[in-house]
């Protein structure tokens, strides 16, 4: 969903403020924004018809040991987004995820780049999202095979997926180009960010604004 704002922008104190938030209040502008280089002396001020995406967000997110959990709760609080769990149909036990016994079960499926682990559902109604933030714990420097299998279960054209991760320290590598392979080509996927386990809300707030989904 997308509407049409109109915003004035201003200097942050004098009559071009004072002016725009008349036009707030009569309804002729919808936000006021303040812009450096328009000096407060100067009484001009600018009344432009911008496109504002309402989107709705959807943080969809897989957590092998509950650190993404943790991380994904904070990313939905901060981005007014839905919260979505992708499980395994079988969840990983504490020796699947063991990355030192290369025939663990992590390591035998990392592996196989072909191989999509079974996902528990396919109840996340894409289709009502227009933006989706996707998140998984960086294992062997990428995206769990599992994210593969959640992209190739719903259609997602035309929308941006922005990835988001957690990791002992890796970031993202070559995540967003594997995942790419599993998306139509008008879904765009922005690599994201690796994010320490402890990002707080506000600091999660201002990735999401910088994004401008
Ligand atoms: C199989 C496996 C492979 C991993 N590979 C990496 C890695 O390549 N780089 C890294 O920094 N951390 C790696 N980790 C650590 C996890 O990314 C990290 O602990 C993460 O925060 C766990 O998130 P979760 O609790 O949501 O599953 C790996 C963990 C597992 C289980």
């Amino acid at each position: 969903m997308s509407i049409t704002v109109n915003i004035c922008y201003t200097g942050e104190n004098g009559n071009a403020r004072k002016f725009a938030e008349e036009m707030m209040q009569s309804g002729t502008v919808d936000k006021i924004r303040s812009e450096e280089g328009i000096p407060d002396k100067d009484k001009k001020f600018i009344v432009k018809q911008e496109e504002t995406i309402m989107s709705k967000k959807l943080a969809a997110y897989f957590s092998a040991s509950g650190v993404t959990a943790g991380l994904a709760k904070n990313l939905a609080e901060a981005a007014g987004a839905d919260l979505y769990e992708i499980r395994p149909a079988v969840p990983y036990t504490n020796a699947d995820l063991n990355w030192q016994d290369k025939n663990s079960r992590s390591s035998v499926e990392m592996k196989d780049k072909s191989f999509r682990p079974a996902i528990a559902d396919t109840n996340a109604n894409i289709a009502d999202y227009d933006t989706i933030f996707v998140g998984f714990p960086i294992w062997w420097y990428v995206a769990p095979t599992i994210i593969n299998t959640f992209l190739e279960a719903y259609d997602f054209s035309g929308k941006p997926i922005v990835l988001f991760a957690t990791s002992g320290g890796s970031g993202m590598g070559n995540s967003a180009k594997e995942l790419k392979l599993s998306v139509s080509d008008t879904a765009v996927i922005k690599e994201g960010k690796r994010f320490a386990a402890n990002t707080t809300v506000s600091e999660l707030k201002k990735w999401v604004e910088s994004l401008g989904v």
